[in-house]
């Protein structure tokens, strides 16, 4: 990826491959006041099977582009691993498998031909616990770029641009050659989204991504996603719903049930819907239960 190619990408997807393919256009609502963006990832019926367990099913979900979309719901059912499930990282976890559809403006990603180390760079994640490298504060920004390829030559304007993105420039400027460990839990976790910033993807998932954070940093982190999120497309499970309530533009509800085919519980997708309607008014006597306090 030369410079202008990188300058020009901003989460507009310079794509690569098979991934490579026209944007869609926003399709015509009957009723013309709210013109829905377009969708980034298409989620169609999806199960996630761990071996012959299945975690997670009935996925139905249009993820739509510069919108944060939140998942929330009990514990264990299934947030995470949908959320690994979109950028494959799933892959890595022998016996993992998706049932259904899943679709990346158009293409599946599960489809042989998709390279899943290229859907990575194009679907970023951010975990729980920040996780940056035992390197510098530049070196961690550099890592995807360096992966990728990318001139050695553009890589100062790849970490001024990421952190500044991330809302850390200011603060880490005049030490990018200092150990990223001896940042603040909050900065740590700014620089992981910097470095997930840093490879040029479309889409930013983040599971959980405030909750070894404090409220001040934890504050600083949802300003910061409302400040990209005309850049990218976030995904964020959290399980704390003010915050969902607070940062998303839609949410997806999800519970547990006993599964008709073995004893364990199964997570289950109950309602999607703009968020304030998820909150409101919700659809299902389960979400209305839970979005009240009254489970959960
Ligand atoms: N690597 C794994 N191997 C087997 N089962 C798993 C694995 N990860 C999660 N699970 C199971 O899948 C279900 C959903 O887990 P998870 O996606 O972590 O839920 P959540 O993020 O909503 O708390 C749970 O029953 C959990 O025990
Ligand atoms: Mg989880």
């Amino acid at each position: 990826m030369t410079k202008e190619q990188f300058e020009r990408n901003d989460g507009k997807g310079e794509s690569m491959d098979v991934l490579q393919i026209a944007r869609p256009v926003a399709a015509a609502t009957s009723d013309a006041e709210v013109t829905d963006n377009p969708t980034v990832l298409a989620l169609k019926d999806l199960s996630v099977f761990y071996g012959d367990f299945r975690a997670v099913r009935g996925v139905t979900v249009d993820v739509r582009d510069n919108e944060i979309t939140a998942m929330i719901g009990p514990s264990g059912c299934g947030k995470s691993t949908v959320l690994r499930s979109i950028n494959r990282m799933n892959d890595l976890i022998p016996g993992a498998r998706v049932e259904g559809d899943l679709k990346f403006h158009g293409v599946d990603l599960y489809d042989a031909k998709v390279d899943p180390v290229e859907v990575r760079r194009r679907i970023g994640m951010v975990f729980q616990k920040p996780n940056p490298f035992p390197k510098s504060i530049f070196d961690n920004i550099t890592y995807g770029p360096k992966i990728a390829g990318v001139p050695k030559s553009e890589f100062e304007a790849i970490v001024e641009k990421s952190l500044r993105r991330a809302a850390l420039w200011d603060e880490v400027k005049d030490r990018l050659d200092e150990s990223a460990l001896g940042m603040s839990g909050g900065q740590q976790q700014r620089l992981c989204i910097a470095r997930a910033i840093a490879t040029s993807p479309d889409v930013l998932l983040m599971d959980e991504p405030c909750s070894a954070l404090d409220p001040i940093a934890t504050g600083m982190i949802e300003d910061l996603m409302q400040e990209i999120k005309s850049r990218y497309t976030i995904v964020i499970v959290t399980h704390n719903m003010q915050q969902a309530a607070r940062v998303s533009d839609r949410t997806a509800f999800f519970t547990a049930e006993a599964d008709s085919e073995n004893d364990r519980r199964t997570g289950v997708l109950v309602e999607y819907d703009r968020t304030e309607r998820i909150f409101s008014n919700p659809a299902d006597i389960r979400t209305e239960n839970y979005v009240t306090g009254r489970f959960g």
